[in-house]
């Protein structure tokens, strides 16, 4: 970066915080994809503070007026961007509209909370790596998405830091929780109906539970944390690890065997190891979020 550029950017990040101070106590804080899996969990860790969850009904992100003229009325001190276009092997049948909601939606409420001097959270995915790094990755290694979901993503996060000095990407992987469609859900679904179940042992993932990266992303707002983040629920699976261990804890007793994933060919190509290290959590002493058993265990006992 040019040292003019600096300055500028330096000018803009301090402009930000005068005009759109953050106020010791309640934050207006505005929530895109708050009816998604994990929205509904942000909505929930952030009710202390006055929240506004908006829906595609309350705001189309992929219109950059409709975002302009929202955050202009609502001037949020935070808005949490959870919305996103989510089917992996979706991405792939239709690329174009992966890309509209992915990348340009970002863009357009990256352009918006820079006018609007709000600070910018985006959600982004292991995805945005090629798995092949044998260890976990950290939040500066080299990202090479390996499908079409994993790069509009990735243009989400290059929209974010080139538009909004003040953001937080937060980067997680394998989320379940309550209200969405996630592989807990099918795995116990299938279990209910079938004796056997065949389920992929090569892809190996951090599971991660909505409510604790809801309650993790209040810390860092809280703390005006900037920058990039890796934030999962701590240690690793393979999916066949994981159904196995949510077919015990459901005392059912479905038996499970590992199959390789070209087993089940699908659109997308997905990584062989894309477990995130939470390095930068671990370098700032910021408590690591729990193993992803117990939150696992929490998740079925509701
Ligand atoms: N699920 C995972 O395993 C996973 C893993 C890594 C990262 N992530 C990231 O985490 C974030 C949350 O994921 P999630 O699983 O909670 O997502 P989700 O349940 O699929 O919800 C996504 C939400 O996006 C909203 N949306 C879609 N198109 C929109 C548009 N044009 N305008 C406004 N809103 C729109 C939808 O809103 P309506 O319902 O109102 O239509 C939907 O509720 C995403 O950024 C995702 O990429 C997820």
């Amino acid at each position: 970066m040019l040292p003019a550029e600096r300055t500028e950017r330096q000018l803009d990040m301090q402009n930000q915080g005068d005009d759109n101070t953050l106020p010791r106590s309640e934050m207006r804080i505005a929530i895109t994809g708050a009816n998604g899996m994990l929205g509904q969990a942000l909505c929930k860790s952030f009710s202390e503070h006055s929240v506004r969850a908006l829906s595609s009904k309350d705001l189309d992100i992929t219109s950059l007026p409709a975002a302009r003229a929202l955050f202009s009325d609502l001037r949020p001190h935070w808005i949490l961007h959870a919305a996103a276009f989510t089917d992996v092997d979706g991405a792939e049948l239709n690329a174009a509209e992966a890309y509209r909601i992915n990348a340009l939606g970002t863009r357009n409420i990256a352009t918006a909370a820079f006018e609007n001097q709000c600070r910018l959270l985006y959600y982004s995915t292991d995805y945005v790596f090629d798995g092949k790094l044998n260890r976990s990755y950290r939040e500066w290694d080299s990202v090479c998405p390996v499908n079409e979901y994993g790069r509009s993503k990735l243009a989400g996060e290059f929209f974010v830091r080139s538009l909004c000095p003040a953001h937080l990407i937060v980067r997680t992987s394998g989320l379940f929780g309550p209200g969405g469609s996630h592989f807990v859900d099918k795995i116990v679904q299938r279990a209910k109906k079938k004796d056997h179940l065949q389920v992929v042992d090569d892809q190996r993932v951090s599971p991660t539970l909505t409510s604790d990266l809801a309650d993790l992303t209040l810390c860092l707002v809280a703390a005006e944390k900037r920058g990039t983040y890796h934030a999962t629920n701590s240690g690793d699976c393979s999916w066949y690890e994981f159904a196995c261990k949510i077919v015990s804890l459901s005392g059912l007793d479905a038996q499970i065997d590992p199959v390789a994933s070209s087993t089940f060919p699908s659109p997308a190509q997905r990584p062989p190891f894309s477990v995130l290290s939470n390095y930068f959590l671990e370098l700032e002493r910021i408590p690591l979020l729990r193993s992803w058993e117990s939150a696992l265990g929490s998740f079925l006992e509701v």
